[in-house]
């Protein structure tokens, strides 16, 4: 048993939550695409009418290419339930994402989600959260936040591609992904990172998901 068998195995589980009718929020990564495959064959098999909301095009595309209707955020009053993955959990219960650049319209369905369903392996959960934080900012504003960054005690990484590109995100803006040690306060600190100007979205998300789903390597899970 691996850890894809784990995930398909929670994702399985965590599908429960989905109901006719239902406006589904679609993540963004591994656990999502796990996820949005499985949503589809539920689908076809139950005869659901269901929309899904993409939070990038990586899970748009797989969402296309399996043959889940789709409505945009903007489109929609609520979403009944959100389904994403996580770079790291803490033992409060927050999450940072951010990992790979979809945070500002992740954290845009949280905000609409009337559930949410974070789904992440074992070696993600944490006491404090010990990775860098993902922090969406306006190009223009590089400078200006690098040097609040570092007031708040953190240091900054421009998120650079493989082959020395700046990483743009799909709203056309850039990520600092910010070292600030271990994190006894992300609650706090998200919101001081989120008080300077052209920053749009940090990757510690202050909207506790509902549901933690834990996959272990033996191919089993458990919730949280
Ligand atoms: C996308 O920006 C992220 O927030 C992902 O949801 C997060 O990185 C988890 O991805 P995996 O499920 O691929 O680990």
């Amino acid at each position: 048993m691996t850890y894809d068998d784990a995930m398909m195995a929670l994702s399985s589980d965590a599908l429960k939550f989905v109901k006719d009718g239902y406006v589904v929020g679609l993540g963004s990564g591994r656990a999502a695409t796990a996820l949005v495959k499985l949503l589809a064959k539920i689908i076809k098999l139950k005869k659901y009418s269901i929309k899904g909301v993409p939070t990038s095009l990586q899970i748009k595309l797989i969402a296309e290419e399996v043959g889940i209707p789709l409505i945009e955020a903007d489109q929609v009053d609520y979403i009944d339930v959100v389904f994403d993955g996580a770079d790291q959990i803490d033992s409060q219960g927050y999450v940072i994402k951010g990992g790979g650049g979809a945070l500002l319209r992740e954290n845009i369905l949280f905000s609409l989600a009337k559930k949410i369903v974070v789904m992440a392996d074992k070696t993600k959960f944490v006491k404090d959260f010990t990775i860098k934080v993902p922090v969406e900012i306006h190009p223009l504003a590089r400078k200006s936040v690098t040097s609040s960054i570092n007031k708040l005690g953190g240091s900054v990484n421009l998120r650079i591609l493989d082959r020395g590109y700046p990483f743009f995100t799909e709203n056309g803006n850039i990520i600092l992904d910010c070292d600030f040690g271990t994190i006894k306060n992300p609650k706090i600190l998200t919101q001081k990172i989120k008080q300077t100007a052209g920053v749009l979205e940090s990757g510690i998300f202050l909207r506790k998901p509902d549901i933690i789903y834990k996959a272990k390597e033996n191919g089993k899970f458990d919730i949280i």
